[in-house]
């Protein structure tokens, strides 16, 4: 079974919009979670636009599902996920002031410093993901360092797929055949929308887990969060 996890980003900010506690992050997760989530992501950053440190302490312990917390792995960022003890990290590399991220890991040039912190982690008994693009040499250094997982960063597919949705997933099919024969769990995430989710799961069923936010939480405006996530389940099937 393909997990889905929602990115609850985009709840926070628009909380943040307006200073208040409105919509409440934490029932929002509890929410997602009662309407079928199999997991929660959070992506804090230094500057807390969206998710603050404060979310991600609030929720661990209410959670029932799988938590997931994404981010660049500066001290502060190491140091917040080894107090919370998620389910899983996910290294991205973006810098602080980024808007959203648009890369994964050069995996080969960071590998030591990768390698470092992801050892850390898998001491602490947490599952470890890295954030790469669908490239079969990004996924072998991803392996090298010591990830239990990569998460395949999918705006490339996503954008391509109008045009020709056959020529977008191929090169995810080779970076997800090589992440299988590596051993290494599979995670795929951004822009992933209910227009193209369910061809790139056919293409690649023994995915592990999507984590999915802007689309999502933009088709909740339309179709209420709870006939959404049943939608983007339905994808997964
Ligand atoms: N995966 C990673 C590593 C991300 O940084 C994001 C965006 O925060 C996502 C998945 C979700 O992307 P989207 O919001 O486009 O669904």
């Amino acid at each position: 079974m393909t997990k889905l996890s929602v990115n609850i980003n985009k709840i926070a900010t628009l909380r943040n919009a307006r200073g208040g506690d409105v919509p409440n992050v934490v029932k929002a997760a509890l929410d997602c979670e009662a309407f079928g989530a199999d997991g929660i992501t959070v992506h804090p950053r230094p500057d807390e636009r969206h998710i603050r440190r404060k979310d991600v302490y609030d929720l661990r312990p209410l959670l029932r599902t799988e938590f997931n917390i994404e981010g660049y792995p500066s001290p502060e960022f190491v140091d917040l996920v080894l107090k919370v003890k998620p389910h899983q990290v996910t290294l991205v590399p973006d810098s602080p002031a980024q808007l959203t991220s648009n890369a994964g890991w050069d995996t080969k040039t960071h590998q030591s410093f990768l390698s470092e912190v992801l050892d850390g982690f898998n001491e602490a008994g947490i599952r470890t993901s890295v954030f790469v693009a669908a490239d079969a040499e990004m996924v072998e250094y991803a392996a090298k360092a010591g990830a239990d997982r990569v998460e395949l960063y999918t705006e490339p597919y996503a954008s391509a797929y109008a045009k020709d949705r056959e020529a977008a997933v191929a090169p995810f099919v080779e970076a997800a055949k090589v992440a299988r024969n590596l051993g290494l769990g599979l995670n795929a995430g951004h822009d992933l929308s209910l227009l193209n989710l369910n061809y790139f799961y056919k293409n690649i069923p023994w995915l592990d887990e999507v984590s999915i936010g802007h689309a999502l939480i933009s088709d909740a405006l339309y179709l209420g969060l709870k006939q959404t996530i049943e939608e983007y389940k339905n994808c997964l099937r």
